[in-house]
């Protein structure tokens, strides 16, 4: 341990409890005597203090001075690292109205995360997974999007991973933060002006660099201004597989900031142009989410489309997460499933000699109620003495699953008309209408639906045998089939 790092130690022994706890993620200092500490996304005051705002300061100097920054009323915040990888960013008072606020990000360890654990932790699906190591094979192009703290840096950490052995690799951040382990790797972080505001080197001067240094990929930590337009152009311009992160809620939200984030330079360029170029350069947007149990997950993988003739983008999910309950805790359950999208370079999937079943991108089918239930459901209406009830049993079963906004292959043509009806077969004899509902179950119909065709088909069939062998109206489709 060197000097520095032992004056850190001493400097931060208040708060050093927190950091060697690997169950804590962040700490959070609000002033040299209030502070938290996040455990499993949810926070906690602790009792630690750092005396007084001196004592505190004097910590975020050292710190500063470690990383060769500056903090002082000229430069009052710091974007830094500390030695074991956390992530600090400190405001100075007044601006901070209790005193000195530090936030200390604590990364999962790069060694220790893998996506078995985030797939273990039902932040992504495996198939999802698997696909986006395809992706990144044939080189597309990935913006991870989400909100602060969100875990788009963790995840473009695995990401990067997954680049072929071989590639050069040039990453460019702010403060380096990234831990991608891979063979042919070459960091690049931003420097602060000096006292007479000289030797600033910037994002954008940096990935200019990388790209005169023969990267084949680019990856910037965080596109955050006019970076942005860099970063298209890096992705535009043959380097294929290059990636970053942005701050949005939505895939679509994400193209809009880059959109934003790209003009703000004088670019000259009309905005038409701009939003072909940044739907051309993006194929593809992870977004990441901290849920309202402290959780994080992956939400959308989508793909970026292009532009519609309206000038707007058009992107397609193709998986997403999906929320099916509340557990425990207010844990939120849920899984991430396919949206029934293929995406469109599926071909360069299989031609690159990839192996990717087709059906990982197929919707599960609804979950319809089983012919059983349906006809237990029926039973139990007709049984009660209640023709109401008969009658909404009968139209809730009209198709089973619509309610859910699913649909079904034979609830989905003829609803209308049976809907709120009274029993539609209250005349037949009770055995004959077992026998109808039996088979409306069976045929997935609704029993008004079924009880109609059949009449229907009765009828073609009389007819047919009167007109001499002509072809039965009705024909032998069900109502809905055709739909
Ligand atoms: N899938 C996950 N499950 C649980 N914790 C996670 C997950 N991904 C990230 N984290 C944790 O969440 C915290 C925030 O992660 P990260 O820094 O990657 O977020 P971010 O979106 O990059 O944040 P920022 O917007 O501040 O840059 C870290 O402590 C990280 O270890
Ligand atoms: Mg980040």
């Amino acid at each position: 341990m060197g000097v520095f790092d032992q004056s850190l130690a001493a400097f931060l022994a208040p708060i050093k409890e927190f950091l060697d706890d690997e169950t804590v993620t962040e700490v959070l200092i609000n002033g040299p005597t209030e502070i938290w500490v996040e455990k499993k996304g949810k926070l906690t005051l602790t009792t630690a203090s750092f005396g007084d705002e001196s004592q505190l300061q004097a910590a975020v100097r050292n710190i500063a001075q470690y990383v060769k920054r500056q903090i002082d009323s000229q430069h009052p915040t710091l974007d830094a690292r500390l030695p074991n990888g956390s992530r600090i960013h400190a405001v100075l008072p007044p601006s901070a109205r209790k005193g000195t606020t530090v936030a200390i990000r604590k990364f999962a360890k790069a060694a220790e995360l893998s996506f078995e654990k985030l797939i273990s932790w039902g932040t992504i699906s495996a198939d999802a997974a698997e696909f986006l190591e395809i992706c990144i094979q044939l080189a597309k192009n990935i913006i991870v999007s989400g909100g602060t703290g969100s875990g788009k840096t963790t995840f473009l950490n695995l990401l990067g991973g997954l680049l072929p052995k071989g590639e050069r690799l040039m990453i460019v951040e702010d403060a380096s933060e990234l831990q991608i382990r891979s063979d042919h790797i070459v960091n690049f972080e931003t420097k602060a002006a000096d006292h007479e505001g000289k030797g600033a080197l910037t994002i954008r001067d940096l990935i200019k660099s990388a790209m005169r240094l023969r990267p084949d990929r680019i990856i910037v930590g965080e596109v955050r201004a006019g970076e942005a337009l860099d970063l298209i152009t890096v992705m535009n311009t043959g380097h294929g597989g290059s990636m970053g992160t942005t701050h949005a809620n939505t895939p679509m939200d994400a193209l809009v900031r880059l959109e934003t984030l790209a003009s703000l330079g004088d670019t000259g360029i009309p905005l038409a142009a701009l939003r072909r170029q940044i739907a051309g350069a993006v194929h593809i947007v992870v977004q990441a989410k901290r849920l309202h149990d402290g959780s994080r997950k992956i939400t959308h993988i989508s793909e970026v489309l292009g532009v519609d003739e309206n000038g707007r983008y058009t992107v397609q999910d193709l998986f997403k997460f999906i929320q099916t309950g509340l557990g425990e805790d207010h844990k939120i359950l849920g899984e991430m499933r396919p949206m029934g999208n293929i995406p469109t370079f599926f071909e360069e999937i299989e031609v690159n000699g990839f192996t990717y079943d087709v059906k990982k991108f197929a919707k599960p089918a609804p979950t319809k109620p089983s012919a059983q239930e349906v006809l237990a459901q029926h039973q139990a209406a007709l049984n009660a003495k209640s023709p109401v009830a008969a009658a909404a049993a009968s139209a809730g079963a009209v198709a089973p699953g619509a309610a859910g906004g699913t649909g079904s292959a034979g609830g989905a043509g003829g609803g209308p008309g049976v809907a709120g009806a009274a029993n539609p077969i209250a005349h037949l004899p009770p055995a004959q209408q077992q026998a109808v509902i039996a088979a409306a179950a069976k045929a997935g119909m609704s029993v008004g639906q079924y009880y109609k065709w059949a009449l229907e088909k009765q009828k073609a069939a009389a007819a047919a045998k009167t007109a001499g062998g002509a072809k039965p109206a009705a024909g032998g489709k069900k109502p809905g089939e055709a739909a």
